[in-house]
């Protein structure tokens, strides 16, 4: 078979972080002559790019793989690849049940795909390669980005900050930063080929640090470069927030007023078990902050229920805060034991049937405040990047204020990737609906 006819197809799971390096693996597929698929049958090369951060992510894999083996079983010859976070934590299980992989690469190991590609017939063994690096940035590699209005590009690797309950640091190894001159490089790479809005990822993106700047002066940096609308980034750390990001963020009009500032829990005694290096006066005290910098700052959270220990009392202490912050939303988990960690050695786990009840609670007051945060809005005046057809009516678009919320709105006169303005006059669940506002009535509006 010539390589021209040759396939690949990813699979990615986790964060966008996953979702990057599945763009780096497809330009070195690219290299190696292979072509995408959306069609898993056709494909010559499957790969799983995995998450580890919950037990769930995990059993969606292994479910996934029993599902891939009568592929494997059809056609031997193709190539199936476990990459990513679950390959790193769990070759030794992985090769023990499911021996019909042939590749298990961890997040430091993709360059040696292309070697592992064109020796394939060689060997019937499966390659395994989950050594991590203290350098690996791939720094040189320009993803293979999906068409779209939001580029992510990856700014540091791996995570030093050892909260007790994540295997992130054991999965991605050391932090590393990439230097800002090749970070501007993608910016602008991405900006040619059409993206308007950047998301600047990292584990702890505002711990990035190099001889050339910090994260404030990266974010600078990116503002100022030609034909960005939006900037975003994620996920920053409490800790790690000083005022200079906040100036920043406010002398800067495309840098988004929105901040992704994972909380976890409102108890000091359970932050310090968690080893967060902040406590609930230091964590309110910021929102302070943020909020006299940039007064109309979004902010959203990470919450953890059910973590070893957290007593009623302490977990109530996580609703209180949530109520005086009143997040715009927040990503909402049962604290699930990951082997290895230093959490699953503590002795006084949570029973499921709490956690699950302590999860609906945190759901149910998120759903309220989010609708409240929203309902705010109606009546005023938002700026609306377009990013695409709304699902329910072709008339209509699909597109998200500066603070990340999705607009519903009657198409005009616009196209995707401008940022418009949009008077709300609805809200429901998490979605805003609105009017597209032209100058002449605004002008008529502020009269
Ligand atoms: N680096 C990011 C988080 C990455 S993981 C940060 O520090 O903000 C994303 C979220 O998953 C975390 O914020 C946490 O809320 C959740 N998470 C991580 N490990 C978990 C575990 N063992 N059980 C439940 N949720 C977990
Ligand atoms: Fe995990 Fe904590 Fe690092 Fe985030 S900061 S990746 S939660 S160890
Ligand atoms: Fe999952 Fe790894 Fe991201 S564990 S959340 S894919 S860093």
């Amino acid at each position: 078979m010539s390589k021209e006819n040759l396939h690949y197809y990813i699979e990615t799971y986790g964060c966008q972080m996953n979702v990057y390096d599945s763009e780096i693996i497809a330009s070195m597929l690219r290299e190696c002559g292979y072509l995408e698929t959306r069609k898993i049958d056709m494909a010559d090369a499957i790969f799983l790019n995995t998450c580890a951060i919950r037990e769930k992510a995990e059993e969606t894999v292994h479910n996934r793989l029993v599902s891939l083996e009568y592929l494997k079983k059809k056609k031997p010859k193709m190539l199936l690849g476990v990459l990513g976070c679950m390959a790193q934590n769990l070759k030794d299980s992985l090769l023990e049940t499911k021996p019909f992989v042939d590749v298990i690469l961890g997040p430091d190991s993709y360059r040696r795909l292309p070697e592992i590609i064109n020796s394939r017939n060689n060997t019937r063994n499966s390659y395994v390669d989950t050594r991590l690096s203290k350098y690996e940035l791939y720094n040189d590699l320009f993803p293979s980005r999906k068409e779209g209005v939001n580029a992510w590009i990856s700014i540091s690797r791996g995570c030093d900050k050892f909260c007790t309950f994540c295997i992130v640091p054991f999965t991605r190894g050391r932090e590393r930063n990439r230097p800002i001159k090749s970070i501007i490089q993608e910016v602008e790479n991405a900006v040619k080929l059409g993206f308007v809005e950047i998301t600047l990822l990292g584990q702890n993106v505002n711990s990035y640090r190099t001889e050339h700047g910090s994260f404030p002066e990266l974010l600078e940096a990116v503002a100022k470069v030609r034909g960005v609308k939006r900037i975003r980034y994620t996920s920053p750390h409490p800790k790690d927030v000083d005022d200079s990001l906040l100036q920043v963020m406010s002398d800067n009009r495309n840098i988004c007023n929105y901040i992704h500032l994972p909380l976890q829990s409102g108890d000091n005694r359970i932050l310090n078990r968690m080893n967060r290096t902040y406590t609930r006066e230091k964590y309110l005290d910021l929102v302070k902050r943020i909020r006299n910098y940039i007064p109309n700052c979004s902010l959203t959270t990470d919450i953890i229920v059910g973590f070893p220990g957290e007593t009623e009392k302490e977990f109530e202490a996580t609703l209180d805060i949530m109520k005086k912050v009143n997040f715009d939303s927040a990503f909402m988990f049962k604290y699930s034991a990951r082997p290895g960690t230093k959490a699953e050695e503590y002795s006084d786990h949570i029973v499921e049937s709490v956690k699950q009840k302590r999860l609906e609670r945190v759901i149910e007051l998120q759903r309220q405040t989010t609708l409240m945060r929203n309902k705010m809005l109606i009546g005023k005046k938002v700026q609306v990047l377009v990013e695409k057809e709304s699902k329910k009516s072709s008339k209509q678009w699909a597109g998200r204020t500066d603070g990340n919320s999705w607009v519903i709105f009657n198409k005009t006169n616009e196209n995707i990737k401008d940022i418009v303005d949009v008077i709300i006059h609805d809200a429901h669940g998490v979605t805003l609906f609105g009017d597209r506002l032209f100058k002449k009535e605004l002008a008529n509006e502020i009269n």
